[in-house]
């Protein structure tokens, strides 16, 4: 299992440097990857958990104001990234072809990509679910090799659920995992939305779902630390 937290722009640096003290009591068999606000990747300092980052640069080092990229990414420690989220989607305008570019330069550089996919409610009752999904996963891994492809993790994270509380039945969820599982037959494949260690006992009744991603429950060390058991007991 993988056990991916997304801080999003959570936790100053004081507040990282003790939530990173809790999460280092959490012991984890899954492989626990820590993807920090871009700051707090200086300060990672944690032999439990793998090192992510929410973003990159869709270029590469060099004249590109504010941006962060895979070659300066790599240079410390990172081993793993998020792309494609639907809040940098929606709010940065990220487009698929940068996405796409995106996963490129993260595996020129030998980071993981965590992409990610999911659909809005309106998507969802106007029967766009299957077109959404399919568009976003093939535009962003039509250029990778089969080796690039089964390295690849994906995240099934409905929009609607981000946050929300609010979470798709195991139906649900598995008509979409068998439609990434078709596209990218060796792919692991990740649930996220509003996951938390009160519901994961009915999200564990999914077999097809390898891991979690996880953002509100991220910043409660506590409250993982009984996901996690939930999660591997
Ligand atoms: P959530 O966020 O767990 O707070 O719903 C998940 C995510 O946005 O990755």
């Amino acid at each position: 299992m993988i056990v991916a937290l997304n801080n999003k722009s959570n936790l100053t640096k004081e507040e990282f440097l003790s939530y990173q003290e809790e999460l280092g009591k959490i012991t984890c068999a899954s492989t626990m990857i820590l993807c920090a606000s871009p700051l707090n990747i200086a300060n990672y300092n944690l032999t439990n958990c793998h090192w992510g980052s929410q973003n990159v640069s869709k270029d590469l080092v060099g004249a590109h104001t504010g941006e962060i990229a895979a070659s300066q990414l790599k240079s410390y420690g990172v081993e793993y990234c998020i792309v494609g989220h639907s809040e940098r989607r929606q709010d940065q305008k990220e487009t698929n072809e940068e996405i796409a570019q995106k996963i490129q330069n993260l595996y020129a550089e030998g980071i993981k990509p965590i992409l990610c996919c999911g659909e809005t409610k309106e998507e969802r009752e106007s029967g766009k679910l299957i077109e959404v999904i399919e568009q976003e996963i093939i535009s962003a891994t039509e250029n990778l090799t089969s080796e690039e492809k089964d390295e690849l993790i994906v995240a099934y994270e409905p929009i609607w659920s981000i946050g929300t509380g609010l979470i798709p039945t195991i139906e649900e969820i598995e008509e979409v995992f068998k439609l990434i599982n078709n596209l990218l037959p060796n792919t692991k494949v990740l649930y996220g939305g509003s996951a938390n260690d009160k519901n994961i006992d009915e999200l564990k009744q999914c077999s097809l779902i390898e891991g979690y991603l996880l953002g509100g429950l991220s910043l409660k060390p506590e409250n993982l630390k009984v996901f996690i058991e939930k999660l591997e007991n």
